[in-house]
């Protein structure tokens, strides 16, 4: 007959004390528009008093506002009292200033149809690559009223002035960089 043994709990490793945190960061993010190095990155969670922020290499920081970015690849790290870590990939994408304001028309008019999962139409515009690839159906179906007026109700019709935005893009080349 062996011996039988049991695993005491003092045999264990010290418990991890960031076992099991992770945040799953959240954020806001705006492009750089032009050739300006203005794109910033808002963390939204986790924030309070206990939880610090860095980019990249740099700092940590109290504040969860990065301002003045360049566009890029970033890693965002947020770090709690007790050191322990969680990270987030965020590219800022760079946009041509027309472009820039065709997005935030977009963003404004065409939900929920088009936005965040919605395909109406075969039309999805949730990424910047469906939105340039579809520049002359948005520009029919925005501007031109071919074969009929979007967005539809409730919306109202987009203002001239707004029209003329997306007239203005299409013109200048409808890339993401116009
Ligand atoms: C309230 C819902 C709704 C909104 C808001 C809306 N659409 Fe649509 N869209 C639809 C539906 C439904 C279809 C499919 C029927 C059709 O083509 O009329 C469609 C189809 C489309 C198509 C594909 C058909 C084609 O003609 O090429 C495009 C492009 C389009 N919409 C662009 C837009 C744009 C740009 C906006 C915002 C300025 C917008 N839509 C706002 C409901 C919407």
């Amino acid at each position: 007959m062996g011996l039988l043994l049991s695993c005491s709990k003092s045999d264990n490793p010290a418990p991890d004390p960031c076992a099991g945190t992770s945040y799953n960061v959240q954020y806001f993010k705006s492009e750089a528009i032009g050739t300006s190095n203005n794109g910033s990155i808002i963390v939204t969670f986790p924030v309070g008093d206990t939880i610090s922020y860095q980019l990249n290499t740099g700092s940590f920081q109290a504040s969860g506002t990065f301002a003045n970015l360049a566009p890029g690849n970033y890693v965002l790290t947020v770090k709690n009292q007790k050191g322990c870590t969680d990270t987030a990939q965020v590219t800022v994408f760079n946009y041509g200033p027309k472009y820039a304001l065709v997005k935030q028309i977009i963003t404004g008019y065409c939900g929920p149809c088009h936005l965040n999962g919605g395909v109406s139409g075969g039309k999805n515009f949730d990424t910047d690559n469906s939105i340039v690839a579809s520049w002359d159906r948005i520009k029919a179906r925005a501007v031109d009223n071919l074969p009929s007026q979007m967005p539809e109700a409730p919306n109202s019709p987009l203002t001239a002035v707004d029209k003329q935005k997306i007239t203005d893009w299409v013109n200048a080349g409808h890339r993401q960089s116009d």
